[in-house]
């Protein structure tokens, strides 16, 4: 099933928060509102708008109030896409050039932060004190977890401990909060939210591996930007921390760093992770994360939130792009 089809009974919820995001990140200024625009329109999934939502329905649910958490959560993380293709010196995102490649670094920093100003506003909307408290710790969490990555580019001698907390915060954390505080806006008791944020965490997780591994075994147009992009800016993501255990391989990829872009020894580098147990290996710590995430979904009281919030785990197991 598609992703839109495991959500469409949240159809006029969705429609609804598409019109709102599109009429927040609106100013006068019209070069940042056509740089908003112009990432918001090129699509994207909406899955933690659609978290929230879902979560917010072990709760009361009332949309009126959910949008503004909705809203939010995908304004964060569209701020921290426009920063990470920054940082990632990434020139597509979501099949449509980057701002910071349309237009230019600068203004895709003033455009992030006009992001996140904005979501911050619109989180206004909520007088529950914790739901900021986790906001901005998610946030924060976010930043040190890009940072981190900065600082262990072109390391080879990274752990998987490292790469484990790494995803948590630049990932898992904000798809955690988006399910937390769906269901705190919604007034869900606590031993629910604080589930359903390990609901989160846990998929978060997954979904982070899930999309290291589809940077080496996607396609371009399924990923809407270059296959190895990952590798090729000197990020070690867990495929490349399983492959390197072989020591020849090891070696081409530390000559990849030292003599920088070269077409062919790129390919010869994804076709070698392909044809390792890598990415098999990275599949079975990604399902990992979802088997735990399913058990706390047990927990949970049955509805139709429950139902969808099990197959859409299904589906980062398995998805596509
Ligand atoms: C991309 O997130 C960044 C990661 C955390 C892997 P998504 O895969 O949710 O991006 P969009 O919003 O669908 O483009
Ligand atoms: C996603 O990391 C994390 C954040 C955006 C904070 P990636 O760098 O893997 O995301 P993509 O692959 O560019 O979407
Ligand atoms: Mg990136
Ligand atoms: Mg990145
Ligand atoms: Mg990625």
């Amino acid at each position: 099933m598609k992703l839109k089809m495991m959500y469409a009974f949240l159809n006029t919820d969705i429609t609804l928060i598409e019109k709102e995001l599109e009429q927040t990140v609106h100013t006068d200024e019209t070069l940042i509102t056509d740089a908003s625009l112009h990432l918001l329109q090129a699509g994207g999934k909406r899955i933690r708008p659609v978290f929230v939502l879902l979560a917010a329905k072990f709760g009361h649910y009332n949309i009126d109030q959910i949008k503004h958490v909705a809203v939010a959560l995908e304004l964060i993380h569209m701020a921290s896409l426009v920063h990470d293709d920054v940082i990632d010196d990434a020139d597509k995102r979501r099949g449509k050039p980057t701002i910071k490649a349309k237009w230019d670094n600068r203004i895709a920093m003033y455009t992030g932060d006009y992001i996140f100003a904005r979501a911050l506003e619109v989180m206004s909307e909520v007088k529950d004190v914790e739901a900021h408290k986790i906001l901005s710790n998610t946030m924060v969490e976010l930043t040190l977890g890009e940072i981190e990555q900065i600082k262990d580019k072109y390391n080879l001698n990274q752990n998987l401990r490292v790469y484990l907390r790494r995803i948590k915060r630049k990932t898992a954390l904000l798809i955690a909060a988006s399910c937390q505080l769906g269901a705190i806006a919604a007034g869900a008791p606590e031993d629910i939210h604080k589930r359903l944020f390990w609901f989160g965490y846990y998929v978060g997780m997954s979904f982070q591996i899930t999309d290291d591994i589809l940077d080496f075994i996607s396609s371009e147009e399924q990923l809407g930007k270059p296959v190895g992009s990952d590798l090729l800016q000197g990020n070690i993501t867990l495929p490349v921390l399983y492959a390197i255990e072989n020591a020849e391989f090891r070696d081409k990829v530390e000559q990849l760093f030292e003599r920088g872009y070269e077409q062919e020894l790129i390919n010869e580098i994804i076709s070698d992770i392909k044809s390792s147990n890598a990415i098999e290996r990275s599949f079975e710590m990604s399902d990992r994360y979802l088997q735990k995430a399913m058990s706390i979904l047990e927990e949970l009281p049955p509805n139709k939130a429950k139902k969808t919030l099990h197959q859409i785990a299904k589906y980062i197991g398995k998805r596509k792009f």
